[in-house]
């Protein structure tokens, strides 16, 4: 039972039997997330103080620039997912190729892989606007003791075993699901402690925000060309609100709270569009249905689209669920 104010520590242990298979290691994995965070926070808190912002240097596997706070948050969540037994392999947005863990006693007995975005809205960093961490959680499919295959991490949304995204914020929050409904944690930095501030969190029905990137409108389908000038006709509650921050995580995290959708389509330019299905649209699609949200790719739903790559990318529609049917409705 969800008690307001409720540390998370205590929440996760309150909680283990919602996970499947029960033996704690699930819940110490959430563990060292929240504490990666916690690390994570810090450094993009004090940003502007520190030579932290600005480019790495490096083009990533996605061809971006690669931002120093990308790497650092990448290199943090790696290093406290290792060595803790419980994950056998991790795969990251700026990572070419999945990492194999092995292990303490090199058996390849650990039993998860968790897959990440280590840092979302990243062109964030420099202007000082909210950025993200996203995470998602598997069980590997192929035998213990065995080294993780490129199929442990290939597998369908609707297998994941928990998903959460950090935003770091005015406030810094954690909101994760394990397939029990959705709870967020906000951090008090004095005290590094994460309290719940946002039990059982619920997308709601319908909404009057739309977040889209309309600087590519020249390049949308036509069926996103029109849903935009449907949000915009003037009749009944329309037209919405417009809101697009760039990052992710903060355009999910605002319409979860206030009603809204999200969509980020093909384009003429990006034929399937830009954000990539294990590292962002997965977990958040997680998230989103277990809040009574919807996601999809326009026509199917994305959890149960078949990945046949690591960083693939598919058009993403998602928020609440009467926005996101309509948004499908102008597809067809
Ligand atoms: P990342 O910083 O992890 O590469 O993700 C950026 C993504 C996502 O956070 C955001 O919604 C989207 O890119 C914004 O893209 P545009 O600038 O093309 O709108
Ligand atoms: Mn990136
Ligand atoms: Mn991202
Ligand atoms: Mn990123």
């Amino acid at each position: 039972m969800a008690k307001k104010n409720q540390t998370l520590g205590e929440f996760i242990i309150e909680n283990q039997a919602d996970f499947q298979y029960s033996s704690g290691e699930l819940s110490r994995l959430i563990n060292s997330i929240r504490l990666a965070a916690k690390v994570v926070n810090h450094e993009v808190n004090k940003a502007g103080l520190v030579d932290i912002t600005g480019a790495a240097g490096e083009v990533n596997i996605q061809g971006e620039d690669q931002q120093k706070l990308d790497v650092y948050a990448n290199d943090k969540f790696i290093q406290t997912l290792t060595n803790r037994e419980i994950v056998c392999g991790i795969a990251s947005e700026e990572n070419d190729d999945f990492i194999t863990i092995c292990g303490q006693k090199e058996d390849h007995n650990n039993k998860y892989v968790v897959l990440i975005d280590p840092l979302d809205g990243s062109s964030n960093i420099d202007v000082n606007v909210s950025v993200g961490t996203i995470f998602s959680i598997y069980r590997r499919v192929t035998p213990m003791g065995s080294p993780v295959t490129i199929d442990d991490f290939l597998q369908e949304g609707n297998q994941q075993v928990a998903a959460g995204y950090i935003v770091y914020g005015t406030s810094t929050m954690l909101v994760y699901t394990t397939g029990h409904g959705v709870n967020g944690f906000t951090l008090n930095p004095a005290i590094g402690t994460y309290y719940l501030s946002h039990p059982d969190m619920k997308f709601p029905e319908d909404g009057n925000i739309y977040s889209i990137n309309e600087g590519n409108y020249v390049h949308f389908p036509q069926g996103v060309k029109d849903y935009i000038k449907y949000c915009q006709t003037e009749e009944g509650d329309r037209p919405y609100t417009a809101r697009y921050i760039g990052s992710l995580v903060s355009d999910i995290h605002r319409n979860m709270i206030k009603g809204g959708i999200y969509i980020y389509p093909k384009s003429s330019k990006a034929s399937n569009g830009k954000l990539r299905l294990l590292y962002e649209c997965n977990p958040m699609a997680f998230i989103a249905e277990q809040a009574g949200g919807k996601a999809s790719d326009g026509y199917q739903r994305i959890m149960d689209l078949k990945p046949t790559e690591l960083h693939q990318r598919v058009p993403f529609f998602c928020g609440s669920k009467n926005m996101v049917e309509k948004a499908e409705e102008f597809m067809k």
